[in-house]
């Protein structure tokens, strides 16, 4: 589409910036749907977020924003209004400008990961999860498998407090919600979720002792890169079934292109 005078603008906030996949996700769907709108990518560094905020609240053009590394928990600080989902894990990932210059945010992270498992065919509700990790990313899909209704949401992370903390905040949201917190055990669990950062270099150790986990389990990953960390490799030589980490993300395009009002 060619860039005109009443072209909207949209954008991803990111440090370090090249490996974001949003402006050609966004731009290819903008093509796609005949919308006069371009995504760009925004090279920002954490001490330099607050400065430029007020900027992109007073851009009458801009539509809205994606945040993602170091960004998510402090946009939402900077941000007017927050979602559900937003409030629950005190980070966002998309933001709107709304028509006034107020900034309204939610975390798709969650939803993404869920939204995902069920593309593939696996429907958490009422699945034991053993969940590794309680970083961001963990405790989004934490929140949102809570709110999917797994039958047990079991937190293993290397900070075992950090684990205990968001376990205790998804009972402040979820009374009833299965939490418990304990080390990495898969056993009886269908579902084991990585979340932790192990895999994405090479030479990490794996998050979790594979041929502890039972066969019928699924395995899943949240790591985009490699496509194919090494758990998974492990996992399925070991005949689990398998969850790739790039169906979160492609699961949330959708989500936020509805929340961008796309
Ligand atoms: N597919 C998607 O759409 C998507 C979206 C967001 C993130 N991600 C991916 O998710 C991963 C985590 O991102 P994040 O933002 O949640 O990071 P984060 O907040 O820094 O959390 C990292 C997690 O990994 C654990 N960890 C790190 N090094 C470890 C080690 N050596 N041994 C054991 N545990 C270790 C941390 O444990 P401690 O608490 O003990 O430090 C923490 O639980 C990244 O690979 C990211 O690319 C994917």
């Amino acid at each position: 589409m060619p860039i005109t005078g009443r072209t909207r603008l949209f954008g991803i906030l990111a440090d370090p910036i090249a490996q974001v996949r949003a402006p050609e996700v966004f731009n290819a769907l903008f093509a796609e749907r005949g919308i006069d709108a371009v995504f760009v990518p925004f090279h920002l560094g954490s001490r330099d977020l607050a400065a430029a905020w007020p900027a992109f609240k007073a851009m009458q053009n801009l539509g809205g924003l994606i945040a993602t590394v170091p960004h998510k928990a402090a946009c939402a600080t900077l941000c007017d209004a927050l979602e559900p989902a937003g409030r629950m894990i005190g980070a966002v990932n998309t933001i709107r400008r709304e028509p006034d210059g107020r900034m309204t945010a939610t975390m798709f992270d969650g939803d993404g990961f869920v939204a995902g498992l069920r593309a593939e065919g696996h429907e958490p509700r009422g699945k034991r999860v053993l969940l590794l990790g309680a970083g961001g990313a963990g405790s989004a899909v934490a929140f949102a498998l809570a709110a999917a209704g797994v039958a047990r949401l079991a937190l293993a992370n290397r900070t075992r407090g950090k684990a205990e903390r968001l376990a205790a905040e998804i009972r402040n949201w979820f009374p009833d919600a299965p939490v418990v917190v304990g080390d990495a055990d898969p056993t009886n669990a269908d579902i084991v979720v990585n979340t932790t950062s192990l895999g994405m270099n090479e030479g990490d150790p794996l998050p979790i002792a594979v041929e502890t986990i039972p066969p019928a389990a699924l395995v899943a990953e949240i790591i985009m890169k490699p496509a194919t960390t090494p758990l998974l490799a492990a996992a399925e030589a070991c005949g689990n079934s398998i969850h790739h980490g790039r169906h979160m993300l492609d699961q949330q395009i959708p989500l936020m292109a509805d929340f961008l009002k796309i």
